[in-house]
Parts: structure tokens; C-alpha cells; sequence
């Protein structure tokens, strides 16, 4: 392939320029880090697998409505997705307590949450991703109220959905992150779509019967290897084979070359019609 521009090196991905001037490929690496980047690791296999989990459930996002900016898979390290203005704020959505809502209000862990709980923080390495308000974002005019709005709604849809598909699977969603972005139609009008990614680096899984942490806490707090929970949770989601794309620690390249393609059939059906589709937020 020829070389690319790159845009940004992140901590778990890169962005390059994509093939027209509103995409950009997203590739994702095998770098982990925790705990703001003070903790850090490359993990063989991590990047192939977060890549073909997140091109799995946003294809399904948008097959319930939801717009994302994923286009298709390229390999299986990368996609091609819509570029978007990235709105700075982090939503959390937890349905069970974990991590730093615990530490925060001395909750014990594992307590389920009467409502699922949503959560601002501001994206921001520097200052740490601090937790912000709704009115912090507004006053700030990191999102105005309409597209708060349908941040929200998006995540609530985007949390029924998933409880529902992972409880199917034996595997309880305790919380997850989302990232949105802004993208302009040919008449100016403002679509806000969910961007970034969904994958165990993003989210909380535990194991419905035993109870077993299967994302990045594995990697925070050394309860075992990543990878493996993380092969546990694709091939639950029925994208990999069983056994996983793992020969001794090192990753199956001839078995993870294969996997980038799946969804695309349907990704070039679905190209900007889900887009148009979608309620623009502003014109
Ligand atoms: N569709 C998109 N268009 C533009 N930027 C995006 C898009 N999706 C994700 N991003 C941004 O790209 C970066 C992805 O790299 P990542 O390694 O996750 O970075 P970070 O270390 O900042 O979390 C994030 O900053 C994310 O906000
Ligand atoms: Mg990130």
C-alpha cells in the first residue's frame, strides 16, 4: 500500500489521511496503557481484535439507526471511517459499579445500579479526562444542548441494545465509553455520529456465571492475560474461530488476515444512506 499521511499516534491507535478528504483510516495497535498512560504494554493480538469487535457492533449500531462514522473494514488492523470533529467529551454509561465510580462515592463493586448511570469527562490527557457536568460542557461549548441531547439518547440506545446482545451471550455489560463526533452534510446541516471505538478497551465485561473480568482491567490490575479475555469475548460474538487467532503467544497471521472482511458486504450497501437517513441535528 502506498504511504500514508498520518494525522495522529493516540495511545491505542493511529489516524491516517483515508482515500478522499472526509475519511480517515483508523489503525489500531497493539499498544495498551492504564491508569494515564502510566502503566503501558504491547500486547500481541489486542489491535486485530479490537478492530474486528468494534467493526462488528458499529455495523449493528447502525443496523438499529444508530449512526457511526465506520464505512468498512480494510485488513485487519484497519478501517476506513467517515472523519469527524470529535466532540471533547467522554460519555460513560455504567448499569453496575466499577472502577472509578467506586473509588469515587465508596461504592462496593459489583452493586447494580437502580438506572443505568451517565457520566461526562472531559477529553483531555493532560488534565487527566476529568469528570465534568452538563453544565460544565454547555458553559464551555464543548456540545450545546441539542447535541447533549442526542449524545444521551444514542448511549441509552446503544446500552439496551448491547445488555441485551452480550446477556445472550453469558457476558454482562458493567459500563462503557463512547466518543461522538460532528460531521456537516452537503447542505450544512449537522449529523452527530458516534466515532471512535467499541471494544474491551472501552468497556467492562464480566462473565454472567463466574463472574471473571474479560476486558482491560485484566491489563489494569494484572488479573491475567489480555488477550485471552479478549479472544473469550470475539469469539463469543461468533468472529473468530474457536481456539482464537493466538499460536504461542504470537498472533496467526494467516487466521487474522481473514477476519477483516466480513462485514463490508454490508458496509458498501449501507455507505452515507444511513447518514441521509438520520435526523440532522442542525441546518
Ligand atoms: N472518525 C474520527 N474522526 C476523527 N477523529 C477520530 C475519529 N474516531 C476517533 N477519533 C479520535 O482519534 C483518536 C484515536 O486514537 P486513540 O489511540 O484512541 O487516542 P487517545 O490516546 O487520544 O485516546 C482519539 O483521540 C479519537 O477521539
Ligand atoms: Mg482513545
Amino acid at each position: 500500500m502506498a504511504r500514508r499521511k498520518m494525522i495522529y499516534e493516540g495511545k491505542a491507535k493511529i489516524l491516517y489521511e483515508g482515500p478522499d478528504p472526509d475519511t480517515i483510516i483508523q489503525y489500531f495497535k497493539d499498544d495498551a496503557t492504564a491508569f494515564n498512560a502510566e502503566k503501558k504494554a504491547t500486547i500481541a493480538g489486542k489491535g486485530v481484535l479490537n478492530n474486528r469487535i468494534s467493526s462488528h457492533l458499529m455495523t449493528k449500531f447502525e443496523s438499529i439507526g444508530i449512526p457511526t462514522h465506520f464505512i468498512r473494514s480494510i485488513n485487519m488492523r484497519e478501517q476506513l471511517v467517515r472523519k469527524v470533529e470529535i466532540i471533547p467529551v467522554e460519555l460513560v454509561v455504567r448499569n453496575i459499579a466499577a472502577g472509578s465510580l467506586c473509588k469515587r462515592l465508596g461504592l462496593k463493586e459489583g452493586t447494580v445500579l437502580g438506572r443505568p448511570l451517565v457520566e461526562y469527562f472531559y477529553k483531555d490527557d493532560a488534565l487527566g479526562d476529568p469528570m465534568i457536568s452538563e453544565d460544565h460542557i454547555v458553559n464551555f461549548g464543548w456540545a450545546d444542548p441539542y447535541e447533549l441531547e442526542e449524545m444521551v439518547s444514542m448511549a441509552w440506545r446503544v446500552n439496551d441494545y448491547m445488555n441485551g446482545m452480550f446477556a445472550g451471550l453469558g457476558l454482562k455489560l458493567v459500563d462503557f465509553k463512547l466518543e461522538f463526533g460532528r460531521i456537516w452534510g452537503e447542505h450544512g446541516e449537522l449529523y452527530i455520529v458516534l466515532a471512535d471505538e467499541f471494544s474491551p478497551d472501552n468497556c467492562r465485561l464480566w462473565d454472567a456465571e463466574t463472574g471473571e473480568k474479560l476486558d482491560k482491567d485484566r491489563f489494569r490490575f494484572d488479573l491475567g492475560d489480555l488477550v485471552e479475555g479478549y479472544q473469550y469475548i470475539a469469539e463469543k460474538l461468533g468472529l473468530i474461530p474457536p481456539g482464537g487467532i493466538m499460536k504461542g503467544g504470537n498472533l496467526n497471521e494467516k487466521l487474522a488476515e481473514g477476519l477483516g472482511q466480513i462485514e463490508n458486504e454490508l458496509a458498501e450497501k449501507r455507505r452515507l444512506r444511513d447518514l441521509k437517513a438520520s435526523k440532522p441535528r442542525k441546518s
